[in-house]
């Protein structure tokens, strides 16, 4: 568990009288009226908070309630000693019995919170149920693969499966509450927390929110199995300077809204209960007290009616960006921009019943506060069902069909990079059957820790299957030579050396390496250089040098910059961190029982120097599209360019790039209707506002065949270049996608309709609209290739 290490000296400091705006005193009671009226389109009808009866038993509680019981509602702490650098409490049992927690986290057992709930609903005065959170990322017990492999599979039916086992295990721990999905755009490998999210793409990302959502909470949230969720982190923490987490991030309001926000959206239109604010200053306002985010787009734009949590720490970090100088401003600050509950800063435990009482703060926006962590806490049914069972927790866990979806994930979330001929071999992988002896070499061959990757919750290593068990039980003991080559961080010239002796022995070399995920990922995990660690790029080079054909297995939580390997081993598979089912679905997709389907969420950088590099970039004013740029320069013409003098452009692999087994050819792509009228598709837009996909309005279609001579499984993307229009837009935008099965021989026209969503932009005056412009569409394998097509939106 990640822990701030955040002086709570610096917190607790005197109150500072400070004078109120009134601005969002109006904002944040305006009524749930108004929330049912304009959210009908987008919420589902399922949606428990558009239900009245919770409204009115919300507001029955809330008139019972005094203050400081209302002020506990807003309290979030973390369980565990420490109980952490912002709370410096242990005390909570008793601070239950008073009501003075809404909610506690990483508690993560039945025994446990049923603990802590019957203190809640027995011996506190109005019996308020606690929220029970906890970080359930890509899985409770049954640990899938990292969030970056879910979002390769390109599979958002999967995810959501994943998420709803994810969600039923958690819940049957007592756990109604995931810090998930992290829906936040990344656009460089630096920044460790990509592994985390979707990816560099607003519209997968999307997707990819949406599917998480479903999964979690279900139809109805207070069924037995439903968790609501927390998207998180509001909003732009990806967009770190310098790709180093928390640093702080500067986005225009038209980037924010194209590129940052959508995922959000849709998350909150899919009926997401709950959204956690980030770490980060935004434009000189940090995200936990940022009353533009919260309250405009949020609240005031999204009708956005759950809770918004901060993150650990984060209104206490308010001090620190320097936009308080004391905890009271802080928490003020904090609750009047529209974070309603503390997480771990103790400070609106501290301040905010005083504030209240000294005329600081409205009790009026304490109230809307505590409504919104109740009207929560009422959808997911803990009001009528507060305790779990605990004998049903053990027959929940580790399914067998939940292992089996964990497998079917991972073999999804594999992306095959490289897959060349080597003597003997028309392409290196699959690897066939006549194949005599394997060298199984690597530091993450046998590490069942790692294969569960960087927030594996109540993952078990022991539960976890490496591809050196996995591959013995296929091959037999003797036909696998294994040796690891050393650790992640350390090789030994002994080690390195016994390992090029077992690939002397051996037909094929299998090398797996990559990153260690605890320490080298996620949370506080950015780095500034994006190789192999320790010695294993020797390694590398020394297990090559036996002229034995290498398949190289990377883990790691974002692409690495490995071009001596991309030039001279022949195969390359990134597994990501694939989860508990990490070994046999690498086997089965080594062996070619399972094709390899993942395709790049993130551009892959040639070198660190590129990033942030995301291939829905602006062309700029000189674009070097036709320039070579593998070498430097020799003129002007080809100096005076957006390039580097010294590096390509171009990704190593795009966004959207996987190889598979076969061979797929792409048609050129057909257009139902050459000319649409973009002021007919703005009324379209305008009047489905606030769902995310809008009526057809014409279709673009494809025919796509696999040449090859084995099945396959290809991921059929749509994108869209809009020119003419009155904000610059990017080279391509993903506008669709569809997984398809061919098999060999077999062509399918794929079919794509057309909204008037797929030509939509943020315009100069920051308003979502369609403009006229010439339009270019690609039915493409991956944002750098495939055939193209014109239309052209009139006025
Ligand atoms: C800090 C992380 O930034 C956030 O993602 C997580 O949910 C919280 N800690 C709670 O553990």
């Amino acid at each position: 568990m990640p822990i701030r290490m955040v002086q709570m000296a610096r917190m607790i400091q005197p109150i500072q009288l400070v004078r109120l705006s009134v601005a969002w005193c109006v904002i944040a009671v305006a009524g749930p009226a108004a929330w049912a009226q304009s959210h009908t389109a987008a919420v589902r009808p399922d949606a428990s908070f558009a239900n009245a009866s919770v409204e009115g038993r919300v507001d029955a509680l809330l008139d019972r309630m005094t203050l400081d019981e209302k002020v506990g509602q807003l309290v979030l702490y973390s369980n565990g000693a420490p109980t952490g650098p912002g709370t410096g409490r242990t005390d909570y049992h008793d601070m239950v019995r008073r009501g003075e927690i809404g909610g506690l986290f990483n508690l993560t057992t039945a025994k446990e919170i049923n603990e802590f709930q019957r203190l809640a609903v027995k011996e506190s005065r109005l019996h308020i149920p606690i929220l029970f959170g906890l970080d359930v990322i890509h899985g409770f017990r049954t640990t899938f693969p990292v969030p970056l492999g879910l979002a390769s599979t390109w599979n958002p039916t999967l995810v959501e499966e994943a998420a709803r086992v994810a969600g039923h295990e958690s819940a049957a721990a007592g756990v109604r509450w995931t810090f998930s999905p992290m829906v936040d755009i990344a656009r460089d490998a630096r920044w460790g927390r990509m592994i985390e999210g979707a990816g560099e793409d607003p519209y997968l990302g999307e997707q990819m929110a949406r599917a998480y959502v479903r999964g979690y909470q279900g139809k109805d949230l207070a069924a037995p199995g439903s968790i609501a969720a927390c998207v998180k982190h509001f909003v732009g923490y990806g967009a770190a300077e310098g790709g180093r987490d928390y640093n702080t991030t500067e986005i225009s309001e038209h980037t924010l809204r194209q590129f940052y926000l959508p995922p959000f959206k849709a998350a909150v239109d899919e009926g997401a209960a709950s959204l956690m604010s980030a770490f980060s200053s935004l434009n000189a306002v940090p995200t936990s007290a940022n009353s533009f985010t919260l309250n405009q787009v949020l609240r005031k734009e999204w009708k956005f009616r759950g809770l918004v949590t901060s993150d650990w720490t984060s209104i206490a970090e308010l001090m620190a960006h320097g936009i308080a100088n004391d905890g009271a401003t802080a928490a003020r600050r904090a609750l009047t921009a529209g974070v309603e509950m503390d997480m771990e800063s103790n400070l609106y435990h501290l301040h905010l019943a005083q504030m209240v009482k000294g005329g600081q703060v409205p009790v009026a926006v304490v109230d809307e506060a505590v409504r919104r962590v109740l009207r929560v806490k009422f959808a997911l049914g803990l009001f009528d069902h507060p305790l779990v069972e605990e004998d049903k927790e053990a027959s929940a866990m580790l399914l067998p069909a939940s292992r089996e979806l964990a497998r079917k994930a991972a073999e999804e979330s594999f992306v095959l990079l490289k897959n060349d001929a080597v003597p003997g071999y028309a392409q290196l992988l699959p690897l066939s059957s006549p194949l005599g002896k394997i060298a199984l070499i690597g530091p993450l061959a046998d590490d069942a820790g790692n294969m569960l990757g960087s927030w594996a919750g109540q993952g078990r290593a022991e539960d976890a299957i490496t591809l050196r068990t996995a591959l013995t039980k296929q091959l037999g003991a003797d036909r696998v030579l294994y040796a690891s080559g050393g650790s992640i961080i350390a090789s030994s010239d002994a080690e390195i050396a016994s390992a090029v002796a077992a690939a002397n022995l051996a037909d094929v070399v299998v090398l797996a390496v990559g990153e260690d995920a605890g320490s080298m990922t996620a949370e506080a995990g950015s780095r500034a250089h994006l190789d192999l660690p320790g010695r294993q790029e020797q390694l590398l080079e020394a297990v090559a040098a036996t002229g034995k054909p290498v398949v190289m297995v990377l883990f790691s939580g974002r692409p690495l910059t490995l071009p001596w390997a991309f030039a001279h081993v022949p195969a390359v598979l990134e597994a990501w961190f694939p989860g508990l089912e990490a070994g046999p679905a690498l086997v089965q997709t080594l062996f070619g029982e399972v094709q390899p389907s993942g395709r790049l969420v993130v551009s892959w950088p040639r070198s660190v120097g590129q990033e942030p590099l995301y291939y829905n970039a602006l062309n700029t004013g000189r674009p070097a599209l036709n320039a070579d740029l593998t070498h430097p320069p020799t003129d002007g013409l080809e100096k005076y360019l957006s390039r580097y003098i010294d590096e390509p452009n171009s990704p190593q692999f795009p966004f959207g790039f996987g190889l598979t087994y076969s061979a797929i050819q792409y048609g050129d792509p057909h257009l139902s209707d050459s000319r649409l009228s973009a002021g007919k598709l703005k009324t379209l837009l305008s009047e489905n506002a606030t769902s995310s996909k809008s009526a057809a309005t014409a279709t673009v279609s494809a025919e796509i065949t696999n040449t090859g001579a084995k099945p396959a499984d290809e991921v059929v993307q749509l994108y869209v270049r809009l020119e003419g229009t009155s904000t610059a837009q990017p080279v391509r935008a993903l506008k669709g996608f569809q997984k398809i099965h061919l098999a060999p021989g077999e062509t399918r026209r794929v079919s794509f309709d057309l909204g008037a969503d797929t030509f939509a932009l943020w315009d100069d005056q920051n308003h979502y609209t369609v403009e006229p412009a010439r339009v270019t569409l690609w039915i493409a394998p991956d944002s750098a290739h495939g055939n193209s097509t014109r239309l052209m939106l009139e006025p």
